[in-house]
């Protein structure tokens, strides 16, 4: 006879809000107390959660067909309908087919130039000495870097304006609509929803500008929005127009917060670990500065990224909703429960990673890890779409500002990870103070 649910902790509002502020904290608290599986009943719906490795490979490879996609009400009013984040079954396989080619690995090359430039371009606008918010930075080099990679530089103003109004959509995101529909709210055009939907449409405008563009121009770029426009699906019909714009949005949201804060946490600890600095700076010298595609060749640079995104998952867990029933060891899962891999659980499994909240890289050269015990991407049917690109755009940027300055870290505490809104990130912007190397 299975039961049907693992034990976990009571009530709905305790464990939500627990989840939200220390998810690290509490799930390793409750997988004591419990055991691995355990239930939650967040505020968003029931969810098992596990961070064992032979039950997080058993979810990622079930069939595809049994699940849906979580958080749907409160994430579709923002993403749109078509956004691969809200798809499931067969338009979401369909839908992955058409838009994986443009992120596959050998596609990275093409966009080694615009990643450098703008890690560039950014850091320009600092003087030497100056002190910067290090996850500002990075947020303007890598929220520049997917409007480049998507639109392209070939109309350089039109680039500039899509920039601009992607910062501007994205300063309107606030945190809570991404957890909660009921603060979709409308008043006469006031409410921050309000603005949030006015920054879209301005966006959208533009998008259907550069769209109209390219059609009465129709030469070949290499542009992640010419690509998609080219692409086909498989019975030989293009995205939809609708459906573009909301592919696009997806891009941008889910594309640059996330590197932005990896690249944050790679710098802090390369500032707070001066032997892995030394290290990694050895192994840049040895590749010429102007060939950035080196950088992301480079064994000890791939092992620093990886040893950052294990120590600080952005996301804690990634969720699907059954569409039909799961057995999950002696579980019977009913269908509408979320099962969920802790990306943040198998992280810190001192089994896997001895020693697990030191920041050692090592540990990627001396073994390799299952995609069961190393998830940072999540897995699966829904494995991170931008995974390579982001790996790569880390060490570009990595590598270029390393390249041509030097850091001085000026956090005086040790920072720790806090809940920004779907993602974890640094509490504080770290602040490092720069100062640019002599050429040569
Ligand atoms: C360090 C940076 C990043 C991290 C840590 C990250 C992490 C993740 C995670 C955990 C998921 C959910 C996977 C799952 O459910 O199994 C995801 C999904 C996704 N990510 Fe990323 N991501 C990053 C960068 C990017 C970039 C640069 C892009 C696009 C340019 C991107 C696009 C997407 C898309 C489209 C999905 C949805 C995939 C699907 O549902 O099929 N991400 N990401």
């Amino acid at each position: 006879m299975l039961d049907s649910l693992p034990p976990g902790p009571q009530g709905r509002w305790r464990p939500t809000l627990r989840i939200i502020r220390e998810p690290r904290q509490a799930l390793q608290e409750w997988a004591e107390r419990y055991g691995d599986p355990f239930f939650v009943h967040a505020l968003n719906g029931p969810v098992v959660i596990t961070g064992r490795a032979d039950l997080i490979q058993q979810v990622f490879a079930h069939d595809a067909a049994d699940y849906d996609a979580f958080g749907k009400r409160a994430l579709e009013p923002i993403l749109g309908a078509g956004s691969m984040l809200m798809l499931s079954g067969e338009p979401h396989r369909r839908e992955r087919k058409l838009v994986m080619p443009m992120f596959h690995g050998e596609r990275m090359r093409a966009y080694a130039g615009i990643m450098q430039a703008a890690a560039e371009r950014v850091m320009k606008s600092y003087a030497d000495g100056a002190v910067l918010s290090t996850l500002d930075a990075t947020t303007s080099i890598s929220l520049e870097i997917i409007v480049r990679a998507i639109f392209g530089s070939e109309r350089e103003q039109s680039a500039e304006q899509l920039l601009k109004l992607s910062r501007k959509v994205m300063s309107r995101s606030w945190p809570i609509f991404f957890f909660s529909p009921k603060l979709h709210i409308s008043l006469l055009g006031l409410s921050p929803w309000d603005c949030l939907s006015s920054a879209k449409q301005e966006l959208r405008k533009a998008l259907q500008q550069e769209v109209r563009y390219r059609e009465e121009h129709p030469e070949h770029r290499d542009d992640i929005l010419s690509l998609l426009m080219e692409a086909r699906y498989e019975d030989g019909t293009s995205i939809e127009r609708d459906h573009l714009f909301h592919e696009l949005g997806t891009f941008l949201f889910a594309g640059h917060e996330t590197t932005a804060i990896a690249l944050g946490w790679a710098l802090y600890h390369l500032h707070s670990n001066q032997d892995c600095l030394a290290r990694l700076e050895g192994e840049l010298a040895q590749v010429e500065p102007d060939k950035p595609e080196s950088f992301a060749t480079l064994p000890y640079m791939k092992a620093v990224i990886s040893e950052t995104l294990r120590l600080h998952p952005i996301v804690t867990e990634v969720l699907r909703v059954l569409r039909s029933p799961m057995q999950l060891e002696r579980w019977e899962l009913p269908a509408g429960t979320a099962v969920a891999p802790a990306v943040v659980l198998a992280h810190y499994n001192p089994a896997v990673y001895p020693d697990p909240d030191r920041f050692l890289p090592e540990r990627f050269l001396k073994r390799s890890y299952s995609s069961a015990e190393y998830l940072p991407f999540g897995g699966g049917h829904r494995r991170c779409a931008g995974a390579a690109f982001a790996t790569y755009e880390m060490a570009v940027v990595l590598g270029t500002l390393l390249s041509n300055f030097s850091f001085e870290l000026l956090e005086s505490k040790p920072v720790k990870p806090v809940r920004r809104n779907i993602t974890m990130g640094p509490a504080s912007g770290i602040r490092l103070r720069l100062h640019a190397k002599s050429p040569g």
